[in-house]
């Protein structure tokens, strides 16, 4: 269900006007006034939800401007979800990102609620390995750690030693002591991690169905046109796109650089909302935005973020020993100091 089907119980009235001007002014700047009559009901309603289920609601960066500005309680990348996940102490929490993230809220809050408004949306890197991969890596290398990035399904963290994000691999490579590591599935965030360590990096072969599409000729482009563009890339692109670009790191470390160095022109080679987001929040930076949207980020919707909510429904459930194992991945990532 998209934005467009609104719900009955949904409505613009001047009072919802008043209510949500303050979530207005928060993206004015990225959505045109005569658009947001179509969010402020939904906005309006999920404040009123939250507050009668004891709920919040995660919102990792890529998700659009009015769920990210307007209706989230914590926003960020993938490693401050899930340490934020393991401190609430809300009943409910929505994951307005993609399952497995939704899943490592799970395994740290196994007795809460966990919601997930659209169970479809997954992730190219959690598709590419299995837990079985995972076992047959083990035999192929005994007792060669494996680590393995956030983006999996428990069961893949279940067969693994250690979780990391891209805001943290290489920190958590070299807490392991160990001359050689499996790093999965990302084979581009794995070239990321070889080039900046002396670790020997055993990769799998997942990618990113968005990173892996941008090129270093197209931000040759972006820089030919713009000769004092700042180029900021995610490390699941390609590698030329690293050279290319004149600063690496998660989403969130791409933001804070943005934030504290302040860029007068902008490129950021990641998921095309987070452009927007960014622009909301500094609208004296000029971005240039190059649009890759993530498929699976974008299904999470204010409409199904708020059928959610009513329902209670869809449930992320992982099985208990799944859990328990996929739990030691994901809390020793926690406990290494970064
Ligand atoms: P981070 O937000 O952790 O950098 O991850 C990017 C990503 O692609 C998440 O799906
Ligand atoms: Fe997965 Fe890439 Fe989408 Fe992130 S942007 S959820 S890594 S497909």
């Amino acid at each position: 269900m998209g934005n467009t089907e609104i719900s009955s119980e949904i409505s613009y009235s001047p009072a919802v006007a008043k209510a949500t001007a303050p979530f207005y002014e928060r993206v004015r700047n990225v959505i045109p006034e005569i658009e947001w009559p179509v969010h402020a009901g939904y906005v309006d309603a999920i404040h009123r939800l939250k507050r009668e289920r004891n709920a919040v609601v995660l919102a990792h960066n890529y998700q659009t401007p009015e769920i990210f500005h307007c209706i989230s309680d914590i926003v960020g990348d993938s490693l401050a979800l899930a340490r934020q996940a393991a401190e609430t102490n809300a009943d409910v929490i929505v994951m307005a990102g993609v399952h497995f993230m939704a899943e490592t809220a799970k395994l740290l809050n196994p007795e809460k609620t966990v919601l997930i408004p659209d169970t479809r949306a997954g992730c190219s890197l959690a598709e590419s390995i299995t837990g079985a991969d995972v076992r047959i890596l083990r035999e192929k290398h005994p007792g060669v750690p494996i680590v393995t990035y956030v983006n999996t399904s428990a069961e893949v963290k279940a067969e693994c030693d250690i979780c990391c994000t891209s805001g943290n691999a290489i920190k958590i490579v070299e807490s392991l002591g160990s001359d050689q590591v499996i790093f999965v599935p990302d084979e581009f965030l794995a070239k990321y991690v070889a080039r900046n360590t002396d670790v020997e990096i055993i990769p799998w072969r997942g990618r990113c169905e968005v990173h892996e599409r941008f090129s270093a000729a197209e931000l040759d482009t972006y820089r030919n046109s713009h000769p004092d563009l700042f180029i900021l890339a995610h490390p699941e692109c390609p590698p030329d796109v690293l050279d290319t670009a004149d600063y690496v790191g998660s989403t969130s470390q791409m933001i804070s650089y943005v934030g504290r160095e302040r860029p007068k022109n902008v490129l950021l080679v990641t998921e095309c909302s987070m452009s927007d987001n960014v622009a909301a929040a500094n609208p004296d930076i000029n971005f240039v935005r190059p649009c890759n949207l993530c498929p699976h980020m974008k299904r999470i919707t204010l409409a199904k973020i708020y059928r959610s909510l009513d329902t209670l429904t869809p449930r992320v459930e992982v099985a208990p020993k799944v859990a328990a194992q996929a739990r030691v991945a994901v809390e020793s990532m926690l406990a290494v100091p970064c």
